[in-house]
C-alpha cells in the first residue's frame, strides 16, 4: 500500500515538473503590433526553413554554412546586426520580425515575405529561446530618430567633413567605395573576414534603405562586426548630416548600380516565389 502511495506521488511530481518545464515564459513568445508570435510553432517553421543555415542549435553552423559567406548567425550569443535599440544590447522583436521579413542585402538570408505575418512572429520567439540573453535581459527604449532636416549642399558638405573626421573612410575608403586602408585586415566576432559597405555599390542596406534607417544604422552600430556607434560621438543633427553626405556618395557614385536590383545572395528558388506584400513597403 504504501508502496503504491509512493508510486503515484512520483507520477505527480513528475507531471508538475514537466507543466513547469513546459510552461510558456516571456521569452518564449513575442511580441509584434497586435501579434504574439509562439515558439512551440515557431520550431517547426525553423526545422523546414531556417535549420539548413542556422543550425538545429541556433548556433550558425547549419550543414549550409561551410558554404554561405557571410556566415549565418549565431543565434546563441544573442549578438544582432539589425537593432533599433543601443549597441551591445539585444534587439526588440520587432527588429528581429523586420530582418526575417526584409533579408539582409548582400548575404545569403533571404526576405521571408511568403511566410505570414502570424508564423514570422511564431519564428522569432523560436529565435529568441537559443540565448539566455533573451530571458535575463530587457532592451532599453528604441534609439529616437528625430525628424529629418533639409539635405541641403551645406548639410552634404557637413557630412563629408565628418566622413574624414570619423575615420569612416579608414574602412570605407576615402569615396565610399568600401576600400580604406583597414579594409582588408577586419574581422568579425567569429573571426571571419569582413568588408566595409561599399556605397557605390548598392541602394540598400543589411538594415534598411530609407534614411531614418541610415540613421538608426549610425547610432546603433552593427554588433558582432568592426562597424561602431556614433552614438556618443555625433549629435543628431550632425549624424543627419553624415547621411545626407552617404547618399550623395550613392547617387555620385560613377559605377553606381543604384537602377540594377539588389543582390539578395543564394536561395534563388524562394526569391523566385517572392510576393512583395503592399504593407511591406516601407521595408524596402
Ligand atoms: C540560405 C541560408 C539561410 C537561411 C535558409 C536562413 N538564414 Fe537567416 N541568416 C543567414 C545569414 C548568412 C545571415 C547573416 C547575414 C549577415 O550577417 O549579413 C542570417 C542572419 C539572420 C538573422 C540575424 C539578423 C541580424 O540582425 O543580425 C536572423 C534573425 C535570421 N537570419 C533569421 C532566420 C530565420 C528565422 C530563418 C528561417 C525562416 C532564416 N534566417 C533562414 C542565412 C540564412
Ligand atoms: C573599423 C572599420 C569601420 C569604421 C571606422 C566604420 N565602418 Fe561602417 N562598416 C564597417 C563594416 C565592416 C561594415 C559591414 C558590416 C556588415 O556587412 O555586416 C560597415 C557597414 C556600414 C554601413 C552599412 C550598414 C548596413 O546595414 O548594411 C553604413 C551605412 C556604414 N558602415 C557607415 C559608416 C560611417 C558613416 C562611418 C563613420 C562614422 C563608419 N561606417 C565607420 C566598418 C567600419
Amino acid at each position: 500500500m504504501k508502496r503504491n502511495r509512493m508510486k503515484v506521488d512520483i507520477a505527480s511530481i513528475l507531471v508538475l515538473l514537466f507543466a513547469a518545464g513546459a510552461q510558456v515564459t516571456p521569452a518564449q513568445e513575442s511580441h509584434i503590433g497586435g501579434i504574439t508570435g509562439e515558439a512551440t510553432r515557431g520550431r517547426h517553421l525553423y526545422r523546414r526553413y531556417c535549420v539548413g543555415c542556422h543550425g538545429p542549435l541556433g548556433d550558425g553552423r547549419g550543414e549550409n554554412a561551410p558554404w554561405v559567406d557571410p556566415k549565418p548567425r549565431d543565434f546563441v550569443t544573442g549578438t544582432f546586426k539589425c537593432r533599433s535599440t543601443p549597441s551591445g544590447e539585444l534587439p526588440t522583436d520587432e527588429d528581429l520580425f523586420k530582418s526575417v521579413t526584409r533579408g539582409l542585402v548582400n548575404s545569403n538570408m533571404p526576405p521571408w515575405l511568403p511566410l505570414t505575418e502570424q508564423q514570422r512572429a511564431d519564428l522569432v520567439a523560436y529565435v529568441k529561446t537559443f540565448s539566455s540573453r533573451f530571458r535575463e535581459e530587457k532592451p532599453s527604449a528604441p534609439v529616437e530618430v528625430p525628424s529629418e532636416p533639409a539635405a541641403d549642399q551645406q548639410s552634404i558638405q557637413r557630412g563629408s567633413e565628418l566622413y574624414q573626421k570619423m575615420n569612416c573612410w579608414s574602412c570605407h575608403g576615402k569615396e565610399g567605395h568600401g576600400d580604406g586602408p583597414s579594409a582588408q585586415t577586419l574581422v568579425d566576432n567569429r573571426g571571419y573576414p569582413i568588408p566595409p559597405f561599399d556605397f557605390s555599390a548598392g541602394t540598400r542596406f543589411k538594415c534598411g534603405e530609407s534614411n531614418q534607417d541610415l540613421y538608426r544604422i549610425l547610432m546603433t552600430g552593427l554588433d558582432g562586426t568592426p562597424m561602431p556607434s556614433s552614438s556618443s560621438a555625433l549629435t543628431p543633427a550632425q549624424t543627419w548630416d553624415l547621411v545626407h553626405y552617404l547618399r550623395a556618395l550613392q547617387i555620385n557614385a560613377k559605377y553606381s548600380k543604384a537602377s540594377s536590383p539588389p543582390r539578395t545572395g543564394g536561395s534563388v528558388a524562394l526569391n523566385k516565389q517572392l510576393v512583395r506584400r503592399p504593407e511591406h513597403a516601407d521595408l524596402f
